[in-house]
């Protein structure tokens, strides 16, 4: 099978990690795979914030954990000890498309270069939160700027899971 094909069949969301950090090399790979996905009118506004900072991925770990509203010591990034930020220019007409696009590539990518990876949502309202769009504003980001997800990446901890059956009936030709 071709490879692109066989790695979009094979990725998994990954809900146990190893703590370790993989090379710097692996996770600039996955970023610069987002700067490629495709955007409405290729307008490339979408920007990823990469999170490797352990203290600091435990606080956005601990904000994202109370918007879902889970108890003290759950961490919903799964021990991942890498968190790619997507966010996107919410003055856009199509920012939410353009964002999922780089969402998408990411996760491909982490796959492809043997890590893994999930979709952590609970972006938009975390930056939402005043402590959050201060973070992006040290960070030198100005603007209107909506989280669309978050991409933990890490090596996985135990086994792959198997893929879901794909639900039938999804597909109509008109030939
Ligand atoms: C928009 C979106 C949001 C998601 N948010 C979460 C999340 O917050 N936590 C989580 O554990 N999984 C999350 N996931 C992962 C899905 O649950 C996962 O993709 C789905 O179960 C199918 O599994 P697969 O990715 O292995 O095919 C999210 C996926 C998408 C596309």
């Amino acid at each position: 099978m071709n490879e692109v094909i066989k790695a979009m069949e094979e990725r998994r969301s990954i809900r146990s990690f190893k703590p370790d950090m993989p090379p710097k090399a692996d996770i600039q790979q996955i970023v610069e795979a987002g700067l490629y996905a495709a955007s409405a009118r290729g307008r490339q506004d979408v920007i990823t914030v990469a999170v490797t900072n352990k203290e600091l991925r435990d606080r956005i770990s601990d904000a994202n954990r109370k918007v879902g509203g889970w108890d003290e010591g759950f961490d919903p990034f799964y021990g991942a000890p890498v968190i790619l930020i997507v966010l996107a220019d919410k003055t856009q007409h199509n920012y939410v498309y353009d964002g999922s696009l780089v969402m998408g590539n990411l996760m491909l990518a982490a796959h492809s270069v043997g890590l893994g990876s999930i979709w952590i949502h609970r972006a938009k309202e975390e930056f939402e939160q005043e402590e959050w769009k201060r973070f992006l504003a040290e960070l030198g980001i100005e603007g209107e700027w909506e989280g669309i997800g978050h991409c933990a990446v890490g090596y996985p901890k135990g086994e792959i899971p198997p893929a879901a059956p794909r639900k039938e009936g999804r597909v109509f030709w008109a030939e």
